[in-house]
């Protein structure tokens, strides 16, 4: 709109008559004057509404309004130093009222907090207004923007992979999707695009980075996202690890620079630190190594690298074979073997280590990635110690079969985009810095899916409910 001005920008415009657009944050009433905190993207502004202003006593919180008029330095006793507009207000000449709203269900001054999740999240835009939410939205956006800029400069290509595929275990549960034109066969949706990646490093592509979403069905927890969340999703052909390694270690060390100019990083080069040694040291594989675990401003990265290619297989290893087997990939089962450990394969599978890492940000395990098998010989014998049936390696064949045609050595790493952010923000939860997440329960915000469907539908899925057990 012709003049518009954010409210952050009154601050430049004395003197001149400017435009207004955005919504009744505050509202006083002094009689003869009503004063308004009129808030936009950008931030709030003072405007003075007089009594030629004749609809100024309709107003209420959250309407939707233009004010034109003139931005005045205010009086020194009447400065707010709290809010960088304080110093000034907009004279109002005419008020239009776009839209009217009622009152809200939730607050909408608050950090928020307090409110209940569930009910956050049924109008989550409106809890989205609120300005720490604004933050974290920017936030995000400008993490990705820096992260686009830096890979391609860096000669990355954006490529992305599809949604509707098979499964690609990475550990957890699938969320299925019905085939209508094939009763009975599923689709899954991407654990990660794992597997992708790898095959656009044997169509070529040698660096690729999607900004992917990734779909598992597991228990939420508040670095954990149900259902679905983001990964900066690399991988390089040619590469050895310490490329790797390098690369993400700059990528984020800029960003953090450029993003979150008021925190510091507190060791760089970011320390690196064995799987056992911080197993020995910390007792856990992903140490917070800030010095003082109050102050919000310390990111602490470090890098946990050497981790044992095998854990025990534990029962919730489902989508391994025939439970025979006793090894679980500890990252996935992609991960190359550290090559001084080959010859354990055949004698001590569980001394082998894999040439995975872990990017760790304040205790938090912010990102994992690996070197990559590139030869089908070994990822067959990685399939047969994890105990993968006929069946199993036949369905995985495709795989296999792309790596005789001249598979390049690869490996990349996939930080978890919501979960930086989260933890780089010492926000509460990662929920927190999702424009739209699941609830704890499992509900998507506002639309509150899971939901039942026509029975029209699923007739075309061929699909039939059992019944459930204590439903009447
Ligand atoms: P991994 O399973 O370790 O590796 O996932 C990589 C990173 O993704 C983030 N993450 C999550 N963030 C929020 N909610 C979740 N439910 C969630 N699950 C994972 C974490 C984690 O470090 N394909 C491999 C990557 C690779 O090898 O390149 C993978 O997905 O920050």
């Amino acid at each position: 709109m012709q003049n518009r001005v954010y409210a952050i920008d009154i601050v430049k415009k004395e003197g001149q008559e400017i435009t207004l657009l955005g919504w009744v944050h505050a509202r006083r009433d002094h009689g003869k004057l009503v004063f308004i905190d009129l808030r936009d993207r950008s931030g709030i502004a003072q405007v003075v509404l007089g009594s030629s202003i004749k609809n100024a006593n309709d107003l209420r919180l959250e309407y939707v309004v233009k004010v034109t008029g003139e931005v005045k330095k205010r009086p020194p006793a009447m400065a707010n130093e709290k809010t960088p507009t304080g110093h000034y207000e907009v004279s109002a000449k005419t008020l239009e009222i776009m839209s009217a709203s009622e009152a809200t269900p939730i607050p909408i001054d608050s950090d928020g907090y307090d409110v209940d999740e569930e009910v956050r999240m049924k109008y989550r835009y409106l809890d989205l207004r609120r300005e720490r939410m604004q933050r974290n939205l920017r936030v995000r956006h400008e993490v990705a923007r820096f992260i686009r800029n830096y890979l391609i400069e860096k000669g990355f290509w954006e490529v992305d992979t599809p949604i509707l595929t098979k499964s690609t275990p990475e550990g957890a549960r699938d969320f299925l999707v019905p085939s209508r034109l094939q009763h009975g066969k599923f689709y899954a949706l991407p654990q990660s695009p794992q597997q992708y990646k790898q095959l656009l490093m044997i169509a070529g592509v040698e660096k690729y980075f999607q900004i992917a979403r990734c779909f598992r069905d597991e228990d939420p927890r508040a670095d954990r996202a149900y259902g679905e969340f983001t990964q900066l999703d690399m991988e390089m052909s040619f590469v050895m690890q310490e490329d790797i390694l390098v690369l993400t270690e700059d990528l984020f060390t800029k960003l953090c620079a450029a993003v979150f100019p008021e925190k510091k990083i507190m060791q760089t080069p970011w320390p690196r630190l064995t799987h056992k040694e911080a197993k020995a040291k910390y007792g856990n594989d992903k140490p917070d190594l800030r010095k003082d675990k109050s102050n919000p401003n310390e990111l602490a990265f470090c890098w946990v690298l050497d981790f044992p290619l095998f854990t025990e297989q534990t029962k919730e290893d489902f989508f391994h074979g025939s439970g025979a087997a006793k090894f679980a990939p500890s990252h996935h089962m992609f991960t190359a073997p550290h090559p001084d450990d080959v010859p354990f394969l055949d004698t001590d599978p569980m001394k082998v280590r894999g040439l995975q890492h872990d990017m760790v940000l304040n205790g938090f395990e912010v990102g994992g990635g690996s070197v990559r098998i590139h030869e089908a010989k070994i990822q067959e014998k990685i399939f047969d110690l994890i105990g993968f049936s006929k069946e199993q390696k036949e369905q995985f064949s495709y795989f296999l079969n792309a790596f005789a045609y001249g598979a390049p050595p690869h490996g990349g790493i996939a930080p978890g985009f919501d979960r930086f952010i989260y933890a780089a923000l010492g926000e509460k939860s990662v929920r927190e810095v999702i424009p739209f997440p699941a609830s704890a329960g499992g509900y998507t915000s506002v639309m509150t899916a899971p939901s039942e469907v026509e029975r029209s539908q699923l007739d075309e899925l061929g699909i039939e409910i059992k019944k459930q057990k204590n439903k009447k």
